[in-house]
Order: structure tokens, then sequence, then C-alpha cells
């Protein structure tokens, strides 16, 4: 299957001096929710190569982020993402607790060239929630309170590409628009495995259960995955939906995080495609603090990890793959026994000597504390990773492909 990449124009496209410029950036990252301490500031480092681009250029920058999403403990103001960004550009970033309401509009409006500004976590506002078509979210408040105020739109955020949100797919209707450095090496990097020959195994896992199902359903539907590997809570669904007699604990954690829904879905995935999923043999759970592994079946209480047997039979299942990608811990790495296992399927993928893609902020922690170099790529993104993989259209990309072609000739 070939992959289809829309044009789009790059920051080379603009002069940014003294101009007026909105970045969508994403630095939605792992927070200690109760200290709310950034656990990991990988994505804010990868964004500082697009916005020193533009102070250099002595551009005006607003950044445009989203943390988390509302209900989830890490939803949070980005107040201590301003700092941690300062810090590591080295050059005051402002924060203003408003998106596009007055006070936005008019710390944006005093901007001196080279200054840079991060508005709140753009989920506060009700309209980013919606996904729906670019033509509609240009008409959002958000897009048209803040887009008289700008001359160009960059679009960083891969990360979030794969959502069709108004700071991701409205600004490229209004203005002109281009992808940030981030959005242009991911593209790059993608487009250089995709066409490869060869095995693809997807080692899949984390929380995010609902988009990873209809991912899978993708990759298998497209025919991109040779294999999917599962670990984390989406295992457990499709254990479940394989109706592996789980204990209740795990079944009251699939109820708790409202994935029921999901197992009809996973049913038919299986029903169609099973010979290419493998779930887990065996697990960990925690007893008295410590690790205790045992068969999937046999284990008591919430399942915690995968287990020695499960990363060898991984490890067998990956011997030959060209490229693996891995999206999402195998367990609850917050906690180090329960590490384990993710770094084992981190081993065990360097062992292998296949092409490696990492996404998602959890498995970059994993990794940089298992090795020091590998064959690969490190992907900012996690679902959007996975969703331009899967050959699914990303409606980032889309929309900045309308914007190039709708701006082109007034460049
Ligand atoms: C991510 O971390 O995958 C991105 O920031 C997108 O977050 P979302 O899944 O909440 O839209």
């Amino acid at each position: 299957m070939s992959l289809k990449i829309p044009k789009v124009l790059t920051m080379d496209s603009f002069n940014f001096n003294n101009k007026y410029v909105l970045v969508r950036i994403d630095i939605n990252s792992p927070i200690n929710t109760e200290s709310k301490i950034i656990l990991d500031d990988a994505r804010f480092r990868e964004h500082a190569k697009t916005i020193r681009e533009l102070i250099e250029e002595k551009a005006c920058i607003t950044l445009i982020s989203h943390q988390g999403r509302p209900g989830d403990p890490d939803f949070t103001s980005l107040n201590g993402h301003a700092e941690l960004l300062s810090s590591i550009l080295g050059v005051e970033v402002r924060f203003i607790d408003d998106i596009c309401g007055p006070a936005a509009r008019e710390a944006i409006r005093r901007l001196n060239p080279s200054e840079v500004l991060l508005l709140e976590n753009v989920r506060f506002h009700s309209e980013e929630l919606l996904e729906r078509k670019p033509e509609l979210q240009a008409k959002t408040y958000l897009v048209s309170k803040l887009t008289p105020l700008f001359n160009y739109f960059i679009l960083d955020a891969f990360a979030t590409a794969h959502r069709s949100q108004p700071s991701i797919v409205g600004f490229p209707l209004t203005l002109k628009s281009c992808a940030g450095r981030i959005m242009e090496a991911e593209i790059e990097a993608l487009r250089k495995i995709y066409g490869e020959e060869g095995g693809k195994v997807f080692i899949l896992g984390g929380s995010k259960v609902h988009d990873s199902v209809k991912i899978i359903e993708n990759l298998l539907v497209n025919n991109v995955a040779d294999k999917i590997l599962l670990t984390g809570l989406l295992a457990l669904v499709f254990l479940y939906a394989k109706d592996a007699r789980l204990d209740s604990k795990v079944i009251e954690v699939i109820k708790e995080k409202g994935l029921m829904g999901e197992i009809p879905k996973a049913r038919e995935i299986l029903r169609k495609y099973g010979e290419y999923i493998k779930t887990p043999v065996d697990g960990a759970v925690e007893v008295d603090g410590r690790r205790v592994e045992g068969d999937i079946e046999s284990l008591r209480g919430r399942i915690m990890d995968i287990g020695a047997k499960t990363i060898n039979l991984y490890r067998e299942e990956i011997s030959g793959a060209n490229t693996i990608i891995i999206r999402g811990p195998a367990g609850v790495i917050e906690k180090d026994e329960f590490r384990i296992g993710s770094e084992g399927i981190v081993k065990a993928a360097i062992e292998s000597g296949a092409y490696i893609i990492f996404g998602g902020g959890h498995m970059r922690a994993v990794v940089d504390n298992t090795t020091a170099s590998f064959h690969g790529h490190m992907s900012t993104g996690g679902g959007a990773l996975l969703t331009f993989l899967s050959g699914e259209p990303l409606p980032g990309l889309e929309a900045l492909a309308i914007s190039a072609q709708k701006y082109l000739n007034s460049l």
C-alpha cells in the first residue's frame, strides 16, 4: 500500500520577520497528578527548534497547546509548562491564563519581535473538544477571535494532527499556514520507512484503548501490520473479548475505565483477524508491595504488567521483523517493579536488529531509561503516528494542504 502524503508548505515558504505568528504545539506531557510536576520534557525540547528559529527571525510568537482531557487528572493549566519552556529556551515565555478572551488578545497585540507568549490550555475552551470538518472549525469563536491578530499559522503539533479540532484544522483555513519543524521532520522520517518492504510488527499497549481499537482495525484492514502484539490495558480488553477467565479485579478496571463498549469491537476484530493478534500469556500483580508473576488466568488482583513468558514469546514473534513500531507502555511504569515488562520489550526489539519506531511520551521515558541509543526513530506522536502509519488521513495535514492550495497564489 502506498502512502499518500498531502503537499504542505514548510517554514521556508514564509518570511516571519516582524510578523505575528500563531504556533500550535503539543506539549501535552506525563504529569505527576499530585505535585503537577511535568515528568518528561521531550516534546518541549523538540518544539524548541521551531520556536528558536522564529525568535531568530524576530517574529512575535504566540503558542497554543493542550494538556490532558477534561475529567482526567492531568488536565491542568499550562502555567508550569511556560516555566519549563522558558528554562529550555533560555528565553522568557510569558503565560496568560486566557485563550481567546480580551486579556489574551491584548497580550498578543503587545508582543514585540522575538517575544514568546503561551496561551492557557486550549481544551479549557469547550469548542476545542468538538471534532468536526475544517470548514466548521474555521467558523468557531476561538478561530474567529484569534485570526485577525496573526499573519501566519504554524502547525507543529504532529502528535495531535489526528484530531480534527479547531486549533489544529480551523486556522489553516483562515491564515496562511505551514508545517513546523517537528511536523516536517516526522513526515520525512515516516515517509522513508513506510515504503520499505518486509515485516512490520506493532507492539501496542498503554491506556488509550478507544483510539487503539480503531487503529488496530485500520492497520489490519489496510494490510499494514504483519503482526500486532498487545500489552497493557489494551491487551486486557482483548483477553476479555477472547473469553479469558480474568480475575474480577481486572474486569472491574475494564468497567471503571468505561471500556466495556470496546469488547464487541475487539471480538469482531479477533473474529476477522485473530491470527495476526497476540495477547499476553502471563502478567504481574502487586502482593504486599512486591511484584508477583503468574499465568493470566491464575493471577488474582489487578494485572499491572506483562510477565517474563510474554516477553520471551514476543521476542520470538519479532525476530525476523524489518520494522517494529512500539506505542504505549506494557505496564504501570510509574512503579519501578512494573516497568520490567516495558523495558523487556524495548531490549528485545533492540536485540532483533530491526528498525524501531517508538511513539508516545510514556515509551520515550522507558527508552531513555533502558538504552543510550537504538536504530530507528523516536516519534513525538502516539495516536497520530499510528493513524499515519495505518494509511488513514491526518486531519491536520489535510488542513495544511487545503491552506497551501488556498494561499499559494498570494504568497
Ligand atoms: C497525545 O499525547 O497523543 C496527544 O497530545 C493527543 O492527545 P489526545 O489523545 O488527548 O488527543
